[in-house]
């Protein structure tokens, strides 16, 4: 039996994509291994959001070579936005890659593969940005990770043209699946006995302007929500300047959606949201979340920033730590700015030193940190619904599972539990990153 091995970077498309990638393979009778030296095709769904994410790609690539040399008949394959990127300089930097697929491009995997000999001798590139529909991609059938969790794509592409950002030039613009697609896959997933879906887009509040029929992402959550079986609905990511009033007031109308927010923000200076054209003031996304917080008052509310981007002066980073001791996020993800050639920022010539930059990634996470424990420390006492999700890695007699505001929470192991049980957890102890419980009640509807 043939075998297949496929390594993901990057964000929670690219998890999702390595799904319907393995799923083609699935489909030509491959299976899965976890052992690059037993696989006969290896694919790198990549990433090139910063410069570490490629350095991680070209490292990889590197270590993989040696297995080539022992098996002639392997195929490398190098998927994804690093792919669209550097296209066939990467046969050039590692002659031993077979092939190489942008993000539009990886429905012809299975293809590809099945003509093995022709790929191997060929350097196959695909890298062309229009694909016939988007569906030729959506609507493979994953071959999914979770039995309880499932990826759902939304939309492909970013019309937004942040200036420090990748994502428009390798990703393309907005391209939304039909609404009719995404309701059967949910419909298909709630009767596999999948629990949870994330609803997935680089920006899911623009879902459906390209239909121009008047769809929105209200609609999508209006419909997703009504299928049942289906427990818990997440959506990432949102943009604050497409988040509408309407899609508040929808997520507060549907039962099933997740008290979890993620709205990247970026910085907290005005000046510098608008270098970076993320298309809102400081005043445009507090009065955004007051009313998020009037219509869903139990949100858990994460974010995105960046640190050291050109011109970023010590009073603008002074914004930033003020801007987090007054909203007060649950977590605040912190990128050092990365230069990625083609994109407006990189060209600038305001640069930050590293050391700068590295001190200023410090001291938002030391504010955040202490914030992120408190709030989890306002949980202890309290009971949550969570859903099993299995056996901690550090130690098997510790399971965990997650809030409907994403909050991990490990508990012992009690005979019987089952991943994917819907259960519910009193906290007793909290971390910055982690919470401890015990479950109260469960309700067995394991899958
Ligand atoms: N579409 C999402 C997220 C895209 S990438 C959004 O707009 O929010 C995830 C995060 O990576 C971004 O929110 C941003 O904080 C960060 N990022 C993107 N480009 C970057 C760069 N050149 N350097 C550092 N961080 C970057
Ligand atoms: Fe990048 Fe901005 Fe698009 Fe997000 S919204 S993917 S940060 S261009
Ligand atoms: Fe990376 Fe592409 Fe996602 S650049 S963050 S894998 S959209």
């Amino acid at each position: 039996m043939e075998k297949y091995h496929i390594i993901t970077y990057g964000c929670q498309m690219n998890e999702s994509d390595s799904e319907r990638l393995a799923g083609q393979l699935e489909h030509l009778h491959y299976r899965r291994t976890e052992t690059p030296a037993e696989a006969d095709v290896i694919i790198i769904n990549t990433c090139c959001i910063r410069e570490s994410a490629e350095n991680k790609v070209y490292g990889k690539i590197g270590e993989l070579k040696h297995l080539k040399q022992h098996n002639p008949n392997l195929l490398i394959g190098i998927t994804g936005c690093m792919a669209q990127k550097n296209k066939k300089a990467l046969f050039a930097r590692a002659p031993h890659i077979d092939f190489v697929l942008g993000p539009y491009n990886l429905h012809h995997l299975e293809e590809l593969v099945s003509q093995k000999q022709q790929t191997v001798a060929s350097h196959t590139l695909m890298t062309d940005m229009r694909a016939a529909s988007i569906e030729d991609f959506t609507d493979i059938k994953a071959k999914r990770e979770s039995n309880v969790f499932a990826w759902v794509p939304i939309m492909q592409g970013c019309n937004k043209f942040c200036t420090y950002c990748i994502v428009p030039y390798v990703r393309g613009r907005e391209w939304s699946r039909p609404l009719a697609s995404i309701r059967a896959e949910v419909e298909q997933l709630a009767q596999e006995g999948y629990k949870e879906i994330t609803l997935l887009g680089q920006n899911v509040n623009a879902y459906g302007l390209d239909f121009k029929n008047g769809t929105d992402f209200s609609d999508l959550l209006y419909t997703v929500n009504e299928v049942p079986g289906i427990e818990r609905i997440r959506y990432m990511t949102s943009h604050p300047r497409d988040m509408s009033r309407d899609m508040i007031d929808a997520i507060a109308a549907c039962p099933k959606v997740c008290t979890q927010m993620h709205l990247p923000i970026q910085s907290g200076s005005d000046e510098l949201l608008r270098r970076m054209n993320r298309g809102y003031t400081l005043a445009d996304y507090m009065e955004l979340l007051d009313y998020i917080r009037i219509r869903l008052p139990q949100t858990v509310l994460t974010t995105d920033l960046i640190v050291g981007f050109p011109g970023e002066t010590e009073a603008m980073h002074a914004d930033t730590l003020r801007l987090l001791e007054t909203v007060e996020y649950d977590m605040a993800y912190t990128f050092i700015f990365s230069k990625r050639s083609g994109t407006p920022a990189a060209a600038m010539n305001n640069q930050v030193d590293d050391d700068t930059k590295k001190r200023r990634l410090q001291e938002l996470m030391d504010v955040q940190n202490e914030i992120s424990l408190r709030k989890n420390q306002d949980m202890v006492g309290q009971v949550f619904e969570v859903i099993a999700e299995g056996p901690s890695k550090k130690n098997a007699d510790n399971w965990f599972g997650r809030t409907s505001g994403n909050k991990m929470i490990l508990f012992p192991y009690q005979a019987g539990m089952t991943i994917g049980e819907t259960m519910q957890v009193r906290v007793d102890r909290a971390q910055t990153w982690v919470l401890t419980g015990t479950p109260t009640e469960r309700r067995s509807t394991a899958i």
